[in-house]
Parts: C-alpha cells; structure tokens; sequence
C-alpha cells in the first residue's frame, strides 16, 4: 500500500514548537509576512536573520512526539512505500527516524548560499554573516521557503499523490498552498488527522479530530493491525 503523509505545524507543536496560526496569527510573536518573505529579507535581513536563529536554536531543546515517532515506524513496516511530505522546517522527522522525508518548504538546519547556489547543513547561526564554506561570499540565508518562493521538489510530491492508495494530511490548517490543493491531487482514499476540522477538511473522505500525538499513533496501530490481517488472510488463502 503506498501512503502520502502530509504534515504541518500541528505535529511538532506537542513538542514545543508554536504553530503559524493557534496564537490570533502570529508566530512566536511576528506576523509571518514580516519574517518569511523575500521582502522582509531585502529590508531587515538582520531581523529576519535572528528570527530564524532563534528558531534554529530552539530545535536543540525540543524532541520528537509520540506523532513523528508512530510515522517513522510506519516507514519501517511500509519502507519505500511511505513518503512524509513535511511543511516543517524542524529536523523532528529525521530525529524521530523516518528517513523518507521530503521538506517543501526547507530546512532550517541548511544554509544557502544565495552566491555559489551551495547548501550546507547548517547549527549555529547567520545572523552575523559567516562566510560560505563553499566560495567564502557572506551571503548565506536560512534554506527556508518564502512566501512568494517555489516550493522545493512538487514533481516528487505531485507523482507520489498520483501514485498512491492514501494520502494523510496531519496537523495542518490546510490555507497554504500548494499542500492544500494536495487532498484534490491524491489518487487513493483520503484522510485528516487535525487537532479540530481544517479549511478543507469537507475535501477528505474521512477528518478525525484531536491531538497528533494520540491520534497519529492511534492510526498507525490501525493500518498495521488491518496490513497484517490483510497478509495473513493471502497466506491462509488456498493456491489456486
Ligand atoms: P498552521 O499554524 O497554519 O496550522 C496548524 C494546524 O495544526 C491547525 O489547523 C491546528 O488546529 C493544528 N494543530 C495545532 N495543534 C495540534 C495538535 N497538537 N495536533 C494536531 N493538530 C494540531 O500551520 P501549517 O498548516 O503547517 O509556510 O502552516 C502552513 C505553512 O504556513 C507553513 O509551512 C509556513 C506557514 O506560513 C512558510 O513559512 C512558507
């Protein structure tokens, strides 16, 4: 069975991390349009600098939850067949252990450097414009996707949904696109896993309501449970 996970904010905020939009739509005290777009940079690239510095930092004092967790093991039961599609820029995917993790919107443990094009994985911070590694330019900036940006890899993202049997979107309010257009994309059965109905919960077959960090592994339980029924039933069944 090949599975398309989607997630967003609503699956690290049990880990600490603030969403976009749970907080009258600032995060961590900032509208979003005065940090996260190509504009904010141009005009106080230190502000925007220290901003995700800040974040980059914090990662180092959160874990990954019971949600990232039940996912990676789902990758080990489903292997290739699983593809996390994150908006996420936190690392708590890779450290819960999935390896089949694809960040549309980027990462903030990489640096890009907006000279040479090179990106390095990236722990400490910018904000005082360090030299690029590459080509020495001091022109590096967070590998974080902007508004009024492309996201990274849709080709990947977009044959995966045509390809698969489900696809889950997880903790995400559903209102940035391209990911909420992905539920229109996805060939197979549909799903929502959100702390309460997102914009375009009414798009999914099926929306299940609370927390990700009880309803994820909750959910994974049941597919594992219903895969082994599945092949348990084929091994019973008589050669033809
Ligand atoms: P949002 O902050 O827009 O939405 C978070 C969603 O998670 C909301 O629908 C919440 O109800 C839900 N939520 C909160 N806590 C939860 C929990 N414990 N369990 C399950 N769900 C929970 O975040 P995103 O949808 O990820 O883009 O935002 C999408 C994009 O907008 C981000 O990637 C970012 C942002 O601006 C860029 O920076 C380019």
């Amino acid at each position: 069975m090949k599975i398309v996970v989607l997630t967003g904010a609503g699956i690290s905020a049990e880990s600490g991390l603030a969403t976009f939009r749970d907080s009258g739509g600032l995060w961590e005290g900032h509208d979003p349009m005065q940090v996260a777009t190509p504009e904010a940079y141009a005009q106080d690239p230190g502000l925007v600098q220290r901003f995700y510095d800040e974040r980059r930092a914090a990662l180092s004092r959160v874990e990954p939850n019971a949600a990232h967790r039940a996912l990676a093991r789902l990758e080990v039961a489903l292997g290739d067949d699983l593809l996390v599609v994150t908006q996420n820029v936190d690392d708590l995917h890779e450290r819960a252990g999935s390896r089949r993790v694809h960040h549309i919107h980027g990462r903030l443990r990489s640096a890009w450097c907006t000279t040479c094009d090179a990106r390095h994985e990236w722990s400490g911070s910018l904000g005082d414009e360090p030299p690029c590694p590459a080509c020495g330019a001091r022109t590096l900036r967070p590998d974080i996707v902007w508004f009024g940006e492309i996201p990274y890899g849709m080709d990947v993202v977009e044959q995966a949904l045509w390809d698969c049997d489900l696809f889950v979107s997880i903790g995400t309010s559903g209102l940035v696109y391209p990911a909420a257009a992905f539920v229109h994309w996805a060939r197979g059965a549909t799903l929502e896993l959100n702390l309460e109905p997102s914009a375009g919960a009414t798009d999914f077959a099926e929306s299940r309501q609370g927390p990700a960090g009880s309803l994820v592994p909750a959910w994974v339980d049941e597919l594992l449970g219903e895969l082994s029924d599945e092949s348990s039933d084929e091994a019973a069944r008589p050669p033809s």
